[in-house]
């Protein structure tokens, strides 16, 4: 099914210059970018995206990390988006990433890892309804 996903080009990847190069990853991939915009994110917006992992050890400096430069926020669709996503990030450690994903080719670390993608359709719902309206997304 034609399905969307949310995706973030993290702080490490826009610093480095990195967001066409990884925007052609996905497009070659057969997903398609139909909202995206460069926003810079608050401590309170990258700690309430990221609330699920309020307890894990990893927070405080995931949510310091995603405010350092700015970040490009985009909607993805495609058939099986959201899988076809994942599979094209790779492993969210770089070192356990598959050969040409963008994770093996450009992440810095676990955490530095370039992108941000959801991990199930009703994930996706929630993560696109935080940074965009309706409006926004053009099919
Ligand atoms: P992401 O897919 O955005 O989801 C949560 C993020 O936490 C993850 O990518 C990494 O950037 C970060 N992170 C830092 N340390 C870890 C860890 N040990 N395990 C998983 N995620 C981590």
């Amino acid at each position: 099914a034609v399905e969307r996903t949310l995706s973030i080009i993290k702080p490490d990847a826009t610093r480095r210059n990195l967001t066409g190069k990884i925007n052609a990853v996905f497009e070659d991939a057969g997903l398609r970018i139909v909202a995206q915009k460069r926003i810079r994110l608050t401590d309170a917006q990258a700690g309430a995206f990221y609330a699920v992992h309020k307890d894990r050890p990893f927070y405080g400096s995931l949510v310091s990390s995603m405010t350092t430069d700015p970040v490009v926020v985009q909607v993805l669709e495609g058939e099986n988006a959201v899988l076809k996503h994942r599979e094209v990030m790779g492993a969210t450690n770089p070192a356990q990433a598959a050969e040409g994903t963008v994770r093996a080719q450009f992440a810095e670390s676990i955490e530095a890892n370039s992108v941000h993608g959801s991990d199930s359709a009703e994930n996706a719902a929630i993560e696109i309804a935080f940074f965009f309206s309706q409006i926004e997304i053009v099919g």
